[in-house]
Formats: C-alpha cells, sequence, structure tokens
C-alpha cells in the first residue's frame, strides 16, 4: 500500500522564487488499486508523482510504500512521464530493456517480456528502430512498455496518452486495463481527460489550483472488468460530471 502522509512540496525554498507545489496531501492507496489524478495544470500533479517515485524529497510529510519510507527511485516502481524521454542511441527494445539492464536482470526472460509487450503495443515489427524513426506518439507506447518491462508492483503514469491520437488513445486505455486484469498491480494515472480518468480509476483524486491540495476523491462505482460501452451509463455519466463540478469550481474560484 502506498501511504501519503501531511506531504507539502515547496520548490526553490528560501529563494525569492519560492512555489509551494503540495499543501498537506493525505492519501492510501491500495495494493491494485488504479487512483486516477485530475486537476488543473500546474496544480502538482507531476510533483505528487515525482515523491512517490522518489525522485523528489517533500519538504514535510511522508511518502511510504509497505511501511518503508520512499526516499530514493524503488525497483518496484516503473513511471512514465509526460514525455517518452527515451534514449537516442539505443534501439527500441533495448530502450524497454533500460530498467532490467541497470537492475542486472537482462535475461532471456526480461528479453521475450519486452518483445511481448511492444508487439502488444503495435510495435513487433519496430523492435531494431531508433526512437528518432518513430512517430511521438509511438515513442511514447515505447515509454510504457519500458514502465512495465520488470513487472514492477506499482506504475506511476503521468499523462501518459496525451499525446497520442484519439484511437491509439483508446486502443491503449483497453490495453493498459487488460494488462492489469491479466496482472494487477497498483497504478496511479495522471489525466486531463475526464473521461480517461472515469474508465480506468477505481478511485478518482481531483486536485485544486495552486498551492496543489485534495479537494475530493470520488468513488467510481463501474465494474472492475471495463470497456468503452460503460460510456454513457448512468454511474460513467455521473462520475465525469462530479469531477467535471469540482474542477469547473475551482476555475470560476
Ligand atoms: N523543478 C521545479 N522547480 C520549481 N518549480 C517547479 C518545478 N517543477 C514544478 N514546479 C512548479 O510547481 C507547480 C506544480 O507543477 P507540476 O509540474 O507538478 O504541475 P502539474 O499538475 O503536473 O501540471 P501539468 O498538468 O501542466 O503537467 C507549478 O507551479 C510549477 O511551476
Ligand atoms: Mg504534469
Amino acid at each position: 500500500m502506498i501511504r501519503i502522509q501531511d506531504v507539502n512540496l515547496i520548490y526553490g525554498r528560501h529563494t525569492e522564487r519560492e512555489t509551494q507545489a503540495l499543501k498537506q496531501i493525505n492519501l492510501d492507496i491500495q495494493d491494485n488499486e488504479i487512483i486516477a489524478i485530475v486537476g488543473a495544470s500546474g496544480c502538482g500533479k507531476s510533483t505528487l508523482l515525482r515523491l512517490i517515485a522518489g525522485l523528489l524529497m517533500p519538504t514535510s510529510g511522508t511518502v511510504s510504500i509497505d511501511d518503508e519510507i520512499v526516499a530514493h527511485p524503488r525497483q518496484d516502481t516503473g513511471i512514465v512521464f509526460q514525455a517518452p524521454t527515451l534514449v537516442p542511441w539505443a534501439n527500441i527494445l533495448n530502450n524497454t530493456l533500460l530498467p532490467s539492464s541497470i537492475m542486472g536482470r537482462l535475461d532471456d526472460q526480461a528479453r521475450s517480456r519486452a518483445t511481448r509487450l511492444l508487439t502488444t503495443a503495435g510495435l513487433g515489427n519496430f523492435l531494431h528502430h531508433h526512437p528518432k524513426q518513430l512517430s511521438g506518439g509511438m515513442q511514447q507506447r515505447v515509454a510504457i512498455c519500458r514502465a512495465l518491462v520488470h513487472n514492477p508492483k506499482v506504475v506511476l503514469m503521468d499523462e501518459p496518452f496525451g499525446a497520442l491520437d484519439a484511437l491509439t488513445r483508446e486502443t491503449m486505455t483497453l490495453e493498459l486495463l487488460r494488462l492489469w486484469y491479466e496482472d494487477p498491480k497498483t497504478i496511479v494515472f495522471v489525466t486531463h481527460s475526464i473521461s480517461e480518468a472515469v474508465m480506468l480509476g477505481h478511485r478518482i483524486v481531483v486536485m485544486s489550483p495552486r498551492p496543489g491540495q485534495i479537494s475530493e476523491i470520488l468513488d467510481v462505482n463501474l465494474p472492475r472488468e471495463r470497456d468503452f460501452s460503460l460510456v454513457g451509463t448512468p454511474e460513467f455519466t455521473r462520475c465525469a460530471a462530479a469531477v467535471r463540478e469540482l474542477i469547473f469550481q475551482h476555475e470560476v474560484a
């Protein structure tokens, strides 16, 4: 379980550019839960993910995973950033295998998992291509495969589908849900898309603008097995309307 307790994050502390990005965040995320995080640009969503990833330490408060304080990146965590951040000189297969390589686990099992993930993501014919030979959306799909290659317990995704076209975005959403049914993991998913949050999230965390605070946590009472036929059902519509209202209320304020 991920536990975020009394977390505050101030960038550029004691300088003129001091920015309080997160204020008094408290959140418990259960094992194998999919949590969607939504909120206006600049409200601290990426900052929160970086804290869970151990890439940043809170100014005060704690983030723990399974009762261990997160003080550095953990091997059981995978992260997909807003931009694909691939290594330009390595081919797609080796980019995907990077976490396995860093962890000293570059074996046949890792290679076949990477190949399987890339094939599922529609990149089976591009294993030996380099990032610059791929479109932005294809590169982001490689970044998603890279985050999953070492089969982490926790996957942190920062608007992973933001650069994809609408069709690929829906396919990847279904693919992520399928991966989760086959092999459940804890997923923290940041998105600007309200319908994506409802489609994926078991709960939706709505954040208020700077300094980022949690304004509400909504339960999504849809079945765990989901597909796009749920769009337009009363529960889907209720959740989407509730999130929209919470976000809009802050914008008006
Ligand atoms: N490295 C940094 N140094 C100083 N300020 C930062 C840094 N990173 C983020 N900030 C500030 O912290 C606030 C939150 O930023 P963050 O990137 O977490 O927002 P976000 O919710 O992910 O936004 P977006 O939806 O646009 O990606 C912003 O005001 C931003 O300017
Ligand atoms: Mg962000």
